[in-house]
């Protein structure tokens, strides 16, 4: 491809991205289907198109460490890994910044954000066309093997596909990025990938620890640290009681003059996930201001993102402290 049509190209692509579309773009790791992580639409869209049937937190693709300051508390180990690894295949699991305007949809609630700087020229190149920080997971099928070039996008059975696959040929590195969590003066692993850990361990100083059992990425949904609300939760409420706030679907609204929000009043899975956890947590802090002690949660239908939603809402309902 000659450099003006790669230029038209990206110029379209971040065009795409900017009116919330999805985008198959190319990192030195592997393709990553990516959509504006500021926008809780085009997020959920991602998980659609892979036919997740769990939310997991995605990773937010930067151009370089200035813009992943915007978004996340950059402390001065991660400043130091940092500025030894990016741009490259590295993520970094950070504190949110309260005025990071992301999606929560796109830390599935977390107080943390994963961040990371592709080293690849396509990729930066559409980060700062598109002047967006891009959600991007990989962009294939759950369960599916992750595709290193663009004709395993196209074969990789999404269920929506990419308004437009950046060609930028095989994937060098070929495997995902290594996920990394520093703490204080620690950084857990929470991914082998791409990056070796005894690189980061020289920069770091100290050993990687090992996360939690339960904390592995690899059963993103058994996550320890996932969101649930201070409030107790009733799911399947076919109506609002006294007492409590309520989190409608479709047809199923809460009462008039009482705490109520609607998921999508049209019934619309898409519009529900982009607003979930928007909303839980908005009901929350409202429950907590108004003495309020329960959200009910009307029911959810079970097929495409419904199953994703549902198990969300089942982890928030669970018994805490464990
Ligand atoms: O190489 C890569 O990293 C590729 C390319 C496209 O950049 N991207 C990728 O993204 O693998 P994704 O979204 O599939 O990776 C998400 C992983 C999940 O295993 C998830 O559990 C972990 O990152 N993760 C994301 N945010 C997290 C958070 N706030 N806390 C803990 N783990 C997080
Ligand atoms: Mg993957």
């Amino acid at each position: 491809m000659s450099d003006r049509e790669n230029n038209e190209t990206i110029k379209t692509a971040a065009e795409i991205i900017r009116r919330g579309g999805l985008v198959a773009m190319p990192t030195e790791t592997v393709y990553g289907l990516a959509a504006d992580a500021t926008r809780d639409a085009s997020v959920a869209k991602i998980f659609e198109a892979k036919g997740r049937p769990r939310f997991n937190p995605l990773i937010c693709h930067v151009a370089d460490a200035e813009m992943a300051a915007r978004y996340v508390e950059i402390s001065p180990l991660a400043g130091k890994l940092i500025d030894a690894f990016w741009p490259g295949p590295l993520t970094l699991v950070l504190p949110r910044r309260p005025d990071a305007g992301l999606s929560l949809l796109v830390s599935a609630g977390l107080d943390t954000v994963a961040v990371r700087a592709p080293a690849h020229e396509s990729a930066q190149a559409l980060i700062r066309a598109a002047d967006r920080p891009l959600a991007a997971p990989s962009a294939n099928r759950s369960g599916r093997i992750s595709p290193t070039t663009a004709d395993h996008v196209r074969t990789g059975g999404l269920l929506i596909q990419p308004e437009l696959i950046v060609d930028g040929g095989p994937c060098r590195v070929g495997v995902e990025s290594t996920i990394v969590k520093p703490e204080g003066e620690t950084v857990t692993l929470l991914r082998p990938g791409g990056l070796a850990r005894a690189d980061i361990e020289k920069v770091a100083g100290a050993p990687l620890m090992d996360p939690p059992q339960t904390d592995k990425p690899q059963a993103p949904g058994m996550l320890v640290s996932h969101y649930a609300p201070a409030a107790g939760m009733r799911l399947n409420a076919a109506a609002q009681r006294d007492g409590e706030a309520f989190l409608g679907f479709g047809d199923v609204a809460g009462e008039p003059g009482a705490l109520s929000m609607n998921l999508s009043a049209s019934g619309d899975l898409r519009e529900a996930a982009a607003n979930l956890f928007r909303y839980l947590r908005a009901l929350d802090e409202q429950c907590g201001e108004r003495g309020l002690t329960t959200i009910a949660v009307a029911p959810m239908p079970n097929d495409g993102l419904g199953e994703a939603i549902n198990d969300r809402l089942a982890r928030a309902a669970a018994p805490r402290g464990q």
